[in-house]
């Protein structure tokens, strides 16, 4: 089944004091989705933005915000991150107890649905909420910071999550995450990843537009 293929620019390596700016400069160079990282200080050493700022931008970009919840308990927050905008919502495994009620309320927001799952844990986690997904986020690193290392397993999840949603003829995304960049895209779109994050390897690195063709040009090249 071949899937369509989206580069989603994190904008946890965007400069935060310009993010309308930012935001604006990615519409212009070509791009369609941004990934929102969402950290609270406690499911990650680190913390971020939350809904008001996301509210604010909602206003002034057509872009589908992606909004990645690394949060804990998540679903005290589906509702107010839905208003403010996001179009999906991705929370993680690990951060939510009852996970198939989660992804229920998810859904009835009317949102797209992802459920994220840091690299320790196994697919097993999700295996039978497969059929209620629109995306899988596999990370390829742990989650909380930008510009960190690849962890290589990662690209065995991806080959074994590809093959269980072929098995079951289900059409769902797989995102990753973390450590992406035009060397490696072409590879993790052959093993069956086809939405793709990316920080520090694409904000490092402007004019936006450019980079963006180098990163198409990376997954030509593999022939993705
Ligand atoms: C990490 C975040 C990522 C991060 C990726 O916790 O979920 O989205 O921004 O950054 P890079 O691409 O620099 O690894
Ligand atoms: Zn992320």
């Amino acid at each position: 089944m071949k899937k369509r293929i989206i580069l989603s620019p994190s904008l946890l390596s965007a400069n935060f004091g310009r993010l309308e700016e930012e935001l604006f400069a990615l519409e212009e160079a070509g791009l369609k989705w941004v990934h929102w990282d969402v950290m609270d200080g406690i499911f990650v050493p680190n913390i971020t933005f939350g809904p008001p700022v996301i509210r604010q931008l909602r206003k002034k970009s057509k872009l589908f915000f992606d909004v990645h919840l690394m949060i804990d308990k998540p679903e005290r927050f589906f509702e107010v991150f839905t208003d403010a905008g996001a179009d999906l919502i991705c929370f993680h495994a690990e951060a939510s107890l009852h996970l198939e009620r989660a992804v229920q309320k998810v859904k009835d927001l009317g949102v797209k649905v992802g459920v994220a799952l840091n690299p320790a844990t196994p697919l097993c986690k999700i295996k039978y909420l497969l059929p209620d997904l629109d995306m899988i986020l596999l990370m390829s690193v742990n989650p909380g910071f930008g510009g960190q290392k690849f962890i290589p397993f990662t690209k065995e999840k991806i080959k074994e999550l590809r093959q269980l949603l072929e098995e079951k003829q289900l059409s769902v995304d797989i995102q990753i995450d973390g450590g992406v960049s035009p060397q490696n895209i072409g590879e993790l779109a052959s093993l069956g990843a086809n939405i793709f994050v990316s920080g520090s390897a694409f904000f490092n690195f402007p004019p936006y537009g450019q980079r963006y063709e180098t990163f198409l040009k990376a997954l030509k090249d593999k022939g993705s």
